[in-house]
């Protein structure tokens, strides 16, 4: 019913060299198949050669990080209408390093979503509780006051243009990956509150899984029920293993 999204977040990493040869092995390596996409998100300066290198395969680009503000004097910030203007689909809202490192509030994040929806480019909403948050039992508090953000301002119905990954923040870059069963367990809360609000959006609605997602438990997590791809970190820096979990979301389908 839903297809796949395989995402790689490249975070502030790359050069133009390795990353022309990143995106020739990626685009040289797409799995034959459908029901599934693959995206790349590569740090600004190299979006425009990235689209183009992209350009007539299977992969999309997206950005990590938008404004959300149209224009105007905001020194250092780029405007979601750049992102289309150069041929982005998507970008990556309310990462928690931006949340924890750059302080950026919910509120914010829903700004930036909404931005996003308005210059036609698919915002990909993270959430995500601490290991502290985990273990005093306050994920899905802390997973709600995330959603409820955007859904308070921008509705349920912008979900129908949407992307959520769910990212545990204890499991970012850790090596500690939730279990298929732990991951399992807050994307069905994740389309649960959607679908107090309409059952349509939240069935539709794709819920991708970040943290420490590699080839070997990528189909552990991608058999479950709401898992519907993968925002990737590390394992996205090189094709290989980028494309051992494209594989692995090909086949789970
Ligand atoms: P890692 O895959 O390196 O854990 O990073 C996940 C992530 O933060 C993707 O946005």
């Amino acid at each position: 019913m839903r297809d796949f999204l395989v995402a790689g977040n490249w975070k502030m990493n790359g050069n133009s060299t390795a990353n022309a040869e990143l995106v020739a092995g990626i685009v040289a390596g797409v799995p034959e198949g459908s029901g599934f996409s693959l995206l790349v998100c590569p740090p600004f300066p190299y979006l425009a050669s990235v689209v183009a290198q992209a350009q007539g395969s299977a992969v999309k680009v997206g950005a990590q990080n938008v404004s959300e503000h149209e224009s105007g004097a905001f020194t250092g910030e780029v405007a979601p209408g750049m992102l289309g203007d150069i041929g982005c689909d998507y970008v990556i809202v309310g990462h928690s390093e931006r949340r924890a490192m750059y302080g950026e509030t919910s509120a914010q994040v829903a700004a930036k979503f909404q931005a996003a929806q308005a210059a036609g480019i698919t915002p990909i909403l993270c959430v995500g509780e601490t290991l502290a948050e985990r273990e005093a039992g306050t994920t899905e508090m802390v997973i709600d006051e995330q959603l409820d953000a955007v859904l308070g301002t921008a509705g349920v119905d912008a979900f129908a243009t949407a992307v959520i990954a769910y990212e545990p923040v204890w499991a970012i870059g850790t090596g500690m990956t939730a279990t298929p069963e732990q991951a399992q367990d807050v994307h069905a809360h994740i389309r649960g509150r959607l679908a107090e609000q309409s059952a349509g959006i939240a069935a539709g609605v794709q819920i991708l899984y970040g943290g420490s997602m590699k080839g070997e438990n990528a189909a552990g997590l991608l058999t479950q029920r709401d898992i519907d791809g993968g925002l990737i970190g590390g394992a996205s820096l090189k094709a290989e293993d980028f494309l051992a979990i494209a594989n692995a979301a090909a086949q789970a389908k």
